[in-house]
């Protein structure tokens, strides 16, 4: 069976897509800087599943350091590539950073994965690529927009690079998985979000309210032409969203895809209001939520909700769990981490 590299796998959704990997029977070698995670979370990982995953810690922007990983590991049969800055306003702030850290590590994976006789590679991309979407429910062949954001571009790029790739080397099959809002945390309640200083994500901040940590809330804005004037989105619970991976890397293993390049939108197909997120934390927490509202946040679209029914019946993948499941098991998580 090979085993599976996981970049950027002690990150939240990294850790959540080890643990699934690893519940399916495959071996699990993971490749993070620790620059946005925690040791820690490898505990958490080990003791969800007793299984202890190989660890390799060290930046993939040194492309030695890639070099030598794949000629030391050559049973790599899968790559899940998580590993990348994702912060929407760092990266307006330091776009080189952000083109250096996302950009130059995918080109070296590919570089080295690619010189395999087989290679099966998923890539984490986001909905941000879609922008403000004409057409909602949004499906894979909506437009990809000008990027509101370096981030946002970088996953762009990501695509069309892997793209480009596929089409010269037969041998090389990848999926870019578009996800929308992950939130939530494992229900073991052993692994979850941890974000490093002011959350800039809607569901750890308001966990940390709640917790105590925030004084309070601010909605961005109560004036869009939405059903109660806040912006839509569609929160999917990060365990569905791991799954995902494994069902994409066991489509490409098992040469069920259609083509060497395909891309598959992961979200419910279900948008959620801001303050319909803020009503599911209070109902299933019992806490009534400080939140004031506030101006609008620049480069913010106002509705994102995914059309999921290539994920569903091509890829056979569907999310199972709702949102007051994901809100319930994000309290859950913020409570371990506090008290
Ligand atoms: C959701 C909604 C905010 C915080 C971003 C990236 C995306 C992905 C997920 C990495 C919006 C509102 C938020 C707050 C608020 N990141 N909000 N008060 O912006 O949809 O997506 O994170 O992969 O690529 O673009 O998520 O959680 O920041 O915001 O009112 O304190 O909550 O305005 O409407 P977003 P978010």
């Amino acid at each position: 069976m090979g085993k599976i590299l996981v970049t950027g796998g002690l990150g939240f959704i990294g850790s959540h897509t080890v643990v699934e990997l690893q519940n399916e029977g495959y071996e699990v070698v993971i490749i993070d800087n620790l620059s946005n995670s925690s040791i820690k979370v490898l505990d958490g990982i080990v003791a969800i599943t007793g299984k202890q995953p190989i660890f390799e810690k060290f930046d993939l922007r040194d492309k030695h350091k890639v070099q030598e990983f794949f000629r030391i590991y050559q049973d790599i049969t899968g790559v899940v590539h998580f590993a990348a800055s994702k912060a929407v306003g760092e990266s307006v702030e330091k776009p080189l950073l952000y083109y250096e850290n996302n950009i130059n590590t995918l080109v070296y994976l590919l570089q080295e994965f690619g010189k395999f006789e087989h290679s099966n590679f998923i890539f984490s991309s986001s909905c941000t690529v879609y922008g403000q979407a004409d057409e909602l429910p949004i499906t894979e062949d909506a437009p990809v927009k000008t990027a509101e954001s370096p981030y946002g571009n970088t996953k762009q790029i990501g695509e069309e690079i892997i793209r480009d790739t596929c089409k010269v080397h037969q041998h090389f099959n990848a999926i870019s998985l578009r996800y929308f809002n992950p939130i939530g945390a494992h229900e073991s309640v052993k692994i979850g979000e941890l974000p490093i200083g002011v959350p800039q994500n809607l569901v750890p901040f308001i966990t940390q309210t709640a917790a105590g940590l925030r004084s309070e809330l601010s909605v961005f804005g109560n004036d869009y032409p939405t059903s109660d004037g806040t912006c839509i989105r569609d929160y999917i619970h990060v365990v569905d969203l791991a799954k995902a991976h494994v069902v994409a890397l066991e489509r490409l293993m098992s040469h069920k895809n259609k083509s060497n390049y395909e891309v598959f939108n992961i979200g419910t197909g279900t948008g959620s209001t801001v303050l319909e997120v803020i009503q599911s934390f209070e109902r299933v927490s019992g806490e009534k939520l400080n939140y004031k509202f506030a101006d609008r946040r620049a480069g913010d679209v106002i509705s994102a909700y995914a059309n999921t029914k290539k994920a569903n019946t091509e890829l056979g993948w569907k999310a199972k769990l709702s949102l007051d499941d994901a809100m319930a098991s994000a309290w859950k998580w913020q409570k371990s981490l506090n008290f």
